[in-house]
């Protein structure tokens, strides 16, 4: 197979909170993985910046570890390992003081792309921007990475949006969502828009419903002080949920250019409704055999924050008006499995008889694991006997059409790169994370007024039976969780 891969210029990739978890787990050793396939050019340099006391030497050690621990063991060529660490720095800086700016500032190379990982607390953000800016470390070609959570209602997005602004524009500010830096969510739009035999069929007209499941085995232990003033709807459905149902949704944009494309994702949102509350369900998964309650993993036993969400949505334009979207997303469920359904109708009628032959199709689009895609036709059994139908699928598993398919890049490592080219396409503007938070605002104040508990659910399964209902009432069925 022949790379068309687009080229990386020359880069320094300054990351704050250098030494933190999500540098320690994805950015470093994506990174380290973009150099083994020949992304990382020659002269760039990745400059780890925290408070911690490092020098060179013991954030390249750091860096090694990180490597040794969350890149496959088939990876671990010493060799390939000391040469990556070569490109490696590091800066003690302070986000709130003065100190390491100026030792900041006169590192930086001229003529050398600069980006700027905020890995750190959202309230650093704004301190983070206006230094750089201050420091004039930052020139008009730099770009900056913030991480969710990207505010924490509409409010506090626009004030986050704000203070950015008064430093970069929007154009040098890359708002990311791992999810929409997953392979298979962008091979749906290129299964959407490169194929002919979708998009006809890609309204009310034909799609019965579509479902979007992101269902996670793990619990919030841990991690349970952060989730518990999130819950699942500021933790998932507001950026990694709320991302795939556009994708899923949007027109077909005019070009897959960052701005053409964010456009159109915009106008799903705007056009979302605002969900009955009837229509979704909360939960919050009780202690199994071995395995903690929600109330204990949050050390919160009067918590009302849900740990599980299903929803069923409507979009009100004329593509999808009529189609049901149902949105699950939970922890402690039987599997850690996602993917996107869309429900084809049935056929009008049937030549085969009413018993046979009015299956609808099913496209599933599966993010992980296995991730790939797969489409399920009838089809006449093989053999004698008469006219028996089947159901099979067409699948399209990406480990196995792809050469070195058991190696998918992981999302942080895709979208690193694409700061470092300049393309937008994959991160979320401003716009859109403000009317995210627009639709999401109501429901979360609803509840909070409402003030009640979200209802129990038995860890390692599908999450509480008021959730199959939801589907049930109308005719329907969520699709099994299984990895
Ligand atoms: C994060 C959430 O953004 O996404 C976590 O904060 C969640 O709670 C994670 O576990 C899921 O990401 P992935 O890539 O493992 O599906």
């Amino acid at each position: 197979m022949v790379s068309r891969v687009i080229p990386v210029e020359v880069f320094d990739l300054v990351i704050f909170g250098g030494t933190g978890d999500l540098a320690r787990r994805k950015i470093l050793p994506g990174l380290y993985r973009r150099y083994l396939a020949g992304q990382i050019p020659e002269n760039a340099r990745v400059i780890g910046a925290a408070r911690t006391d490092l020098d060179d030497a013991g954030y390249r050690q750091f860096v090694n570890d990180a490597i040794c621990e969350f890149v496959k063991s088939s990876k671990h060529d010493k060799a390939h390992i000391d040469a990556f660490v070569s490109h490696i720095h590091y800066l003690p800086v302070d986000a709130l003081g003065d100190a390491g700016w100026n030792e900041l500032a006169a590192m930086m190379r001229p003529d050398v792309i600069r980006a700027f990982y905020f890995s750190v607390a959202p309230r650093l953000f704004g301190p983070l921007a206006e230094r750089l800016h201050d420091h004039e470390i930052a020139d008009g070609d730099s770009r900056i990475v913030v991480e969710k959570p990207f505010g924490r209602d509409l409010k506090t997005a626009k004030a986050l949006n704000g203070v950015l602004a008064e430093s970069f524009d929007e154009k040098q500010i890359y708002r990311i969502d791992h999810y929409l830096g997953k392979e298979t969510v962008q091979n749906l739009m290129a299964v959407r828009f490169g194929n002919i035999l979708f998009e006809p069929l890609w309204n009310s007209q034909y799609v019965d419903h579509i479902q979007i499941t992101v269902a996670e085995s793990v619990g919030v232990g841990g991690r349970g002080s952060y989730y518990d003033k999130s819950g699942a709807i500021r933790d998932m459905i507001q950026n990694h949920l709320m991302q795939l149902l556009c994708l899923i949704g949007m027109e077909p944009p005019s070009e897959f250019e960052p701005d053409a494309v964010r456009d159109e994702k915009l106008k799903v949102i705007r056009a979302l409704d605002a969900p009955d509350p009837k229509d979704i369900v909360r939960g919050q998964y009780r202690a199994g055999d071995d395995t903690a309650s929600y109330l204990t993993d949050a050390e919160n036993p009067e918590s009302k924050t849900e740990s599980f969400i299903a929803m069923k949505l409507g979009i009100s334009n004329w593509r999808w008006k009529g189609t049901p979207i149902y949105l699950r997303t939970g922890k402690r469920l039987r599997e850690r499995t996602s993917e996107i359904a869309v429900v084809f109708k049935d056929p009008p009628h049937s030549i085969f008889g009413e018993q046979e032959g009015r299956r609808g199709n099913v496209l599933v689009i599966r993010l992980q694991p296995n991730e790939g895609m797969n489409l399920r036709v009838t089809i006449k059994e093989p053999g004698p006997g008469g006219m028996r139908l089947i159901e099979v699928p067409l699948d399209m598993s990406f480990a196995e059409a792809l050469a070195d398919g058991d190696d998918i890049p992981d999302a942080y490592e895709r979208l690193i790169m694409d700061v470092m080219r300049g393309n937008q396409t994959l991160f979320m503007r401003g716009d859109e994370v403000e009317a995210a938070w627009a639709w999401t605002d109501p429901i979360i104040e609803a509840w909070e007024s409402a003030g009640k508990k979200p209802v129990e659910y038995d860890p390692g399964g599908s999450g509480p039976d008021d959730s199959l209902m939801l589907l049930h009432r109308d005719g329907r069925r969520w699709r099994e969780i299984k990895a």
